[in-house]
């Protein structure tokens, strides 16, 4: 046979999965709004918020989220400027269009019941496949493996798992070993689910490992060596970039704001936002009847691939002049509702 086919069966830790859920029992998260429910929309929606954005956070978003939409039929109905409005400050805004799109194919596609299984999950806007057996599992009791970043960090320990992550194939089979992992009984997802969640919150941690609580660290690997910190292996970096973005904060003699909808592309895709020129000159062609051009300290908005550079100019006029660039006039009792991205909000509410 050629040697290249051999793969070596690695050693799977034995009574791992009990473990895991033993342990969340008796020491896991468990009154987190979005626990002790099976509704798909409830554990969707969490797992959409929480993809990027802190557990402290979410738990202020989620409950107004709800109030707001109680439900799918709800969400799809709404108006995609009213959703953005409800997600502004959550960042990642292609969470929120996503968000609004599944929950209209939702409706569309599967007569307004999620899927249960995390295969058809999968086919949704914003629903990847580590989300997908989330919801499964949670509201389902499928034996689907989730994988985001805080599990391929457990999993990797565990496993003593070096190969390069950035490799496709090497992801491949590290999903083919977290699935091996599962237990056995379907009753056990749901808790061994959030157990490796907890896990990779509150104890596997990037830098402060606290391998002294783990319930598997007896059988990790990476422990096992005394190199915690040496998984997971990858080796691609992307690139972060920049750019300098020249605000024209223009004000009406009525204190009126004018405000554009961002492109359905780009930097702030569909948000409202103060007009946005590549150049101070391009900005001062845009309202030559604006008086008393205000600088505003620049300031640098850190996104996660890119530094935003932001020059704010303030610029008053009269009520008949407006902009000459795409936008409206907004009361400054209207603005605070809309969808705006953080560092405009924070801007105009001084
Ligand atoms: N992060 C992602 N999903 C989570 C969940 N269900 N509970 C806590 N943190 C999470």
């Amino acid at each position: 046979m050629p040697e290249t086919l051999i793969r070596p069966s690695r050693d799977l830790p034995e009574g791992f999965a009990h473990r895991m859920v033993a342990w969340q029992r008796q020491h896991g998260r468990q009154s987190l709004p979005w626990q002790n429910t099976q509704d798909p929309y409830r554990v969707w929606l969490s797992e959409i918020m929480l993809q990027q954005t802190q557990v402290s956070t979410v738990l202020d978003y989620f409950p107004r989220f709800l109030v707001r939409f109680p439900d799918v039929a709800a969400l799809a109905a709404a108006q995609q400027d009213d959703v953005l409005a409800l997600w502004s400050g959550l960042g990642y805004y292609s969470r929120a269009r996503n968000l609004h799109k599944c929950a209209q194919e939702v409706m569309s596609r599967f007569g307004g019941a999620f899927p249960r299984q995390a295969e058809d999950l999968q086919t949704l806007p914003g629903i990847g496949r580590s989300t997908a057996a989330a919801i499964a599992a949670f509201c389902f009791q499928e034996r689907a493996a989730i994988l985001d970043g805080n599990v391929k960090r457990v999993l990797t320990r565990v496993l003593g798992y070096g190969d390069d992550l950035a490799v496709a194939k090497n992801e491949r089979a590290l999903w083919a070993l977290a699935q091996d992992l599962l237990p056995e009984k379907p009753a056990d997802m749901p808790r061994y689910t959030q157990a490796l969640m907890d896990l990779g919150a509150t104890v596997c941690l990037p830098r402060k490992v606290q391998c002294d609580t783990c319930p598997v660290s007896s059988l990790c690997q990476a422990q096992g060596q005394g190199e915690p910190l040496a998984y997971p292996v990858k080796t691609r970096k992307l690139k972060r970039t920049s750019a300098t973005l020249w605000l024209l904060w223009a004000v009406n003699a009525q204190g009126q704001v004018w405000l554009q909808k961002r492109p359905d592309k780009g930097i702030w895709a569909g948000l409202f936002s103060l007009p946005v020129f590549d150049s101070e000159d391009e900005l001062l062609a845009a309202w030559a009847q604006g008086h008393g051009a205000h600088y505003i300290e620049p300031w640098k908005h850190v996104l996660t691939h890119r530094d935003l550079y932001l020059h704010p100019v303030r610029m008053t006029g009269t009520a008949k002049n407006a902009p000459a660039c795409e936008g409206q006039w907004v009361d400054a009792a209207v603005w605070p509702a809309m969808g705006l991205p953080a560092p405009i909000r924070t801007l105009l509410e001084g």
